[in-house]
């Protein structure tokens, strides 16, 4: 059983009389791949818009004029009661609470709020419609019950809470979600193993058994037989990048029932946990499943935030802004010049409104793009005068050294690729690769006309610069010959 789905074949709709915020909603949804959004002002034309066509998650303000979003809610849920309604409150009372809960809210979000928070919820509320069947539903559409559903968003915000207040290291929030596992799904064990993707090779990282309180060397002989025999069931979880629940009798009956999830950080899958029923008897539910999805999306995101930008990311930015200034040690140009195309590239993909994802990748990605020089000779790098057409091939290796210097780091992937071709052309006579056009990356084409301009009103030991009305004029002229003119004109925009 799978809690993936189609972002694009879910449709939202956004109801909020205040344009700026309903559109930052809709913008952040489109960002994270949810294409069908609807926006409307109000509860009426909301109700209008419903009721010609359902939609898979409704997000309203409360108090909107003509209809409010408490009102709004007990007509749609009249209309179908099993659509997720998310409230949108920037006064929460008690009062306000209760009454959206009994009128079957599935959560409401206090303003202001965090565009991830509400992506998060988004995610996990048509997830779990993804989860239920369609017996599910009309079970849930004739037996409602109140006390039920507070139960549920309870455990779901305490698996917020935990896992959003947990400090100290990695293994310790691999240890808290590992406890949280165990706890609201009524698992026996639970087993959170890394994934190595270069060597196809599982290692245990926590095991723990709820009823043992610190666990003894022969139960970590368990944890590690445990490993090998599930591996069949992790390779399907990495492959599909989905969760499954196997009741007892589709495990043989070993291990009982069992749920496997996956933990993913930059759309990598990096670890799996595993929780398993104490007997043959006892069967996980869809409802566990639900709560196994919501601990690994919100550890995943965690630890994404914490791993990438604190420690593992900040290390390794680290330890490669030491190697740009080992290049300076040589080159006064090349530390100087990346902090300047860094700053050029990224006005102009703003200038573009790029996402901030992408702008964190061209940012890493100009930083680098030279990295590679650091293995031409000095002989050739800083060589005064012109080039000989030797000498000229082996500078047009560094793209390719460059990306293969930061090919052991799997969390740059995009930027590797950004990297290796950013002295493309748009006419495909550039290197390494001479691709042309949109199949240049379309980060590389930015990074190559901020690479060209810096260039250009720099001194180089073998011609001065140009000025920038100059070089401004050579962009222009190159429009859609060396450069994408769109990237032309943006760049031009974001430093006019
Ligand atoms: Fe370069």
């Amino acid at each position: 059983m799978s809690g993936n789905y189609h972002k694009d074949a879910k449709s939202i709709l956004v109801v909020d009389d205040d344009l700026s915020i309903r559109s930052l909603i809709a913008d952040a949804l489109r960002e994270v791949g949810y294409s069908n959004i609807r926006e409307t002002e109000n509860g009426i034309q909301a109700l209008e818009t419903f009721r010609k066509e359902a939609c898979d998650l409704v997000i309203s303000d409360l108090k909107m004029p003509g209809m409010g979003g408490l009102e709004l809610l007990s007509q749609i849920k009249e209309l179908n009661p099993s659509t997720p309604v998310i409230i949108m409150t920037g006064y929460p009372t008690i009062n306000i609470a209760v009454s959206s809960m009994k009128e079957g809210a599935f959560d409401f979000l206090t303003k202001p709020f965090t565009i991830k928070n509400l992506i998060f919820k988004v995610e996990l509320y048509l997830k779990e419609r993804s989860i239920l069947t369609e017996e599910d539903l009309n079970i849930e559409k004739t037996n409602w019950k109140l006390s039920e559903k507070i139960r549920k968003l309870s455990i779901i915000n305490l698996i917020y809470e935990r896992i959003e207040k947990t400090q100290g290291d990695n293994d310790d929030i691999f240890q808290e979600i590992v406890m949280l596992a165990l706890n609201v799904t009524g698992g026996e064990k639970c087993l959170l193993v890394l994934f190595d993707e270069a060597n196809d090779k599982y290692y245990r990282k926590i095991f723990q058994i709820k009823s043992e309180h610190s666990i003894s060397p022969a139960s970590l002989g368990e944890g590690d037989a445990m490993v090998e025999s599930l591996k069949g069931f992790f390779k399907e979880v990495v492959q599909k990048r989905g969760a499954l629940l196997l009741n007892s009798k589709e495990t043989n009956g070993f291990y009982g029932s069992l749920i496997c999830a996956p933990l993913i950080i930059r759309n990598k899958v990096f670890a799996v946990i595993t929780v398993t029923s104490k007997d043959a008897v006892y069967n996980f539910t869809r409802k566990d499943l639900s709560y196994m999805l919501n601990i690994t999306a919100r550890a995943s995101l965690h630890l994404e935030n914490k791993l990438l930008y604190e420690s593992l990311f900040g290390s390794i930015m680290d330890t490669f802004e030491a190697l740009v200034h080992s290049i300076h040690a040589r080159d006064n140009y090349t530390e100087r010049h990346s902090q300047s195309v860094t700053k050029l590239a990224l006005n102009t993909a703003r200038a573009m409104n790029c996402s901030a994802c992408e702008i964190e990748s061209l940012k890493i990605s100009s930083l680098l793009h030279d990295i590679g020089k650091i293995a031409i000779p000095d002989k050739i790098l800083l060589k005064e005068g012109p080039l000989t057409d030797e000498e000229y091939t082996v500078i047009k290796d560094h793209p390719i050294i460059g990306e293969n210097i930061l090919k052991p780091v799997v969390l740059i992937d995009a930027e590797r690729k950004i990297i290796r071709h950013h002295h493309e052309r748009w006419d495909g006579k550039g290197y390494p690769d001479g691709l042309s056009g949109e199949d240049i990356p379309f980060l590389s084409r930015i990074l190559s006309v901020a690479d060209s301009f810096d260039a250009m009103t720099t001194d180089r030991p073998y011609r001065k610069a140009l000025s920038i009305d100059k070089a401004t004029a050579e962009l222009q002229k190159n429009r859609n010959i060396q450069f994408d003119k769109n990237v032309v004109d943006a760049f031009i925009r974001s430093e006019g």
